[in-house]
């Protein structure tokens, strides 16, 4: 078997893990959650979800891919064999779940870089954006044929991701992470500069994202229950916590390390960035609300028409600068959605990798063609419809779901305690007893409750008003195919 990979330094791992962490959803759906579940009283949520199933979760990905020095699969089947398809069920839904879709929105950014040459969007964004470029059919079943600029795009986030894991991490991912991750943070910086002194974006921001509505998150009622399962959805998608990726990276840490300090640092950096990330939302759309002459509540949109159809729209309004805003607007984007989509590609080859020594190489090529194909659903004219409803259950179950086994299998299977001596045993900061009672009792509790409230949303409404048949098929169907594919791979015996 091939020599396992290793960071080259310490910084380079954060850099890398951040990079995973901070992607698309820090930039447009951090922003608007926070604006629909209160406001700033939704940071409360927020950090409790953080400090409660965050930070410990990010604990015991680091310690169990650390400990076992395998990715998911490895380092499940070291301790038991017996669990080793919930090893694979976590890069399995994060390839297939995420990473095919993921690929086609960065697709979708580039070509919006190369329009931002010229705002080739024209005057009404939102029609353009459904029926220009996505052009959009007219239901889920109608695939209407593949769009081509997407596809390419597509292909390009596949060759790039190709490029970049196919070398060994410390001179792939690594590298990679180091130039992306201080450029991701200059330009947000300049952007949100940018943004906050456009008029209407202070008021927007002190009326809207500052200012804290304490009665939309009391837990007690029904309204203010969705509040806090929103902001532990958010912190679960935003940490990339539950796919088995920040196993994979830190089984190539160095015996010596600082699991609990680079646990804090790499979450709490990470809430940050969305948190001043969010400052650039609230004030273009306060810009936009008031250019317009409109309410801020009509202005803001989320997902994809926040960055295809708000963004494009403010860019039009601004004074000067527009192609400039738009072409960083655009490419913070595709960086922070790289730097993320490489490491879903990461933990899917690292687990074969590690199970079949296979070579990096071959398995990385072999994994893109595959990751490209399969992508290939997300460029037709019914897209948008698939990704919507796959995002939707791979985030409300498939995530959650890995989270709760991954507590069960490190609190009760290992014993937490002895991850926790392991913890302490290699670092520096220490991590306290109580951390074995969140992860047996506290954390796994509140996860089954956030997927218990999902539940029951899920069955007193059809899901987008898509057809129950649609949601059937493509959201079960994929949640069970991938439960399937983790079968077959843990039966298939390896090096291990
Ligand atoms: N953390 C990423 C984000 O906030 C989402 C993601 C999760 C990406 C897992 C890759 C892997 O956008």
């Amino acid at each position: 078997m091939t020599q396992r990979s290793h960071w080259g330094s310490k910084i380079g791992f954060l850099m890398a893990a951040i990079g995973s962490a901070v992607g698309l959803g820090n930039i447009w759906r951090f922003g608007y959650m926070a604006y629909e579940n209160g406001g700033g009283a939704f940071l409360v949520p927020y950090s409790v979800a953080l400090v409660l199933a965050g930070i410990p979760l990010m604990i015991l990905e680091y310690s169990l891919g650390h400990r076992e020095e395998g990715a998911p699969p490895l380092a499940f089947s070291r301790i038991s064999p017996k669990w080793e398809a919930i090893g694979w069920w976590m890069p399995t839904i994060a390839f297939f779940g995420i990473n095919l879709f993921y690929a086609v929105v960065i697709g979708w950014c580039m070509n919006y870089f190369v329009f931002s040459f010229t705002q080739a969007w024209g005057a009404d964004t939102g029609t353009f954006f459904m029926s220009q470029f996505l052009q959009i059919s007219d239901g889920v079943y109608q695939l209407g044929g593949i769009r081509w600029p997407i596809l390419f795009g597509t292909l390009l986030t596949w060759l790039t991701c190709w490029a970049i894991c196919f070398r060994e991490v410390n001179q792939g991912i690594e590298r990679a992470s180091l130039i992306f991750m201080p450029l991701l943070v200059v330009l947000t910086l300049i952007l949100v500069g940018w943004s906050m002194q456009l008029p209407g974006a202070l008021a927007a921001i002190k009326e809207h994202y500052l200012s804290p509505d304490w009665a939309r998150i009391n837990p007690l009622t029904a309204a203010g229950g969705k509040v806090w399962v929103a902001a532990f959805g958010q912190i679960f998608f935003t940490l990339s916590l539950g796919f088995g990726i920040m196993i994979t990276y830190a089984s190539y840490l160095p015996q010596k390390t600082d699991i609990v300090g680079n646990a804090l640092i790499t979450s709490v950096l990470n809430c940050l960035y969305s948190f001043v990330a969010g400052f650039a939302v609230f004030g273009t759309i306060g810009f936009i609300a008031l250019s317009k002459g409109v309410p801020f509540a009509e202005a803001i949109k989320s997902g994809p028409g926040l960055a295809f159809v708000v963004y494009p729209e403010a860019i039009n309004q601004l004074p000067a600068g527009k192609t400039i805003f738009g072409l960083l607007f655009f490419l913070v984007l595709i960086m922070a959605g790289l730097s993320s989509a490489i490491s879903l590609v990461e933990a899917f080859c690292g687990s074969l990798i590690d199970k079949f020594g296979f070579s990096r190489g071959r398995t990385v090529t072999v994994v893109c063609l595959i990751g490209a194909l399969g992508s290939i659903i997300f460029t037709t004219r019914a897209g948008l419809y698939i990704l919507d409803i796959v995002d939707h259950f791979i985030n409300n179950y498939g995530l959650l779901t890995g989270g709760i086994a991954e507590c069960l299998f490190v609190g009760w299977v290992l014993k937490a305690a002895l991850a926790r001596e392991h913890v302490n045993r290699v670092g520096k900061v220490g991590l306290p007893r109580f951390w074995d009672f969140l992860i047996k009792y506290l954390t796994p509790i509140l996860l089954t409750l956030v997927i218990g409230f999902a539940l029951v949303n899920e069955f007193s409404s059809c899901y987008g008003g898509y057809p129950a048949s649609a949601l059937l098929l493509i959201g079960l169907g994929w949640l069970v195919g991938a439960l399937v594919l983790a079968l077959i791979l843990s039966r298939k015996r390896g090096l291990a």
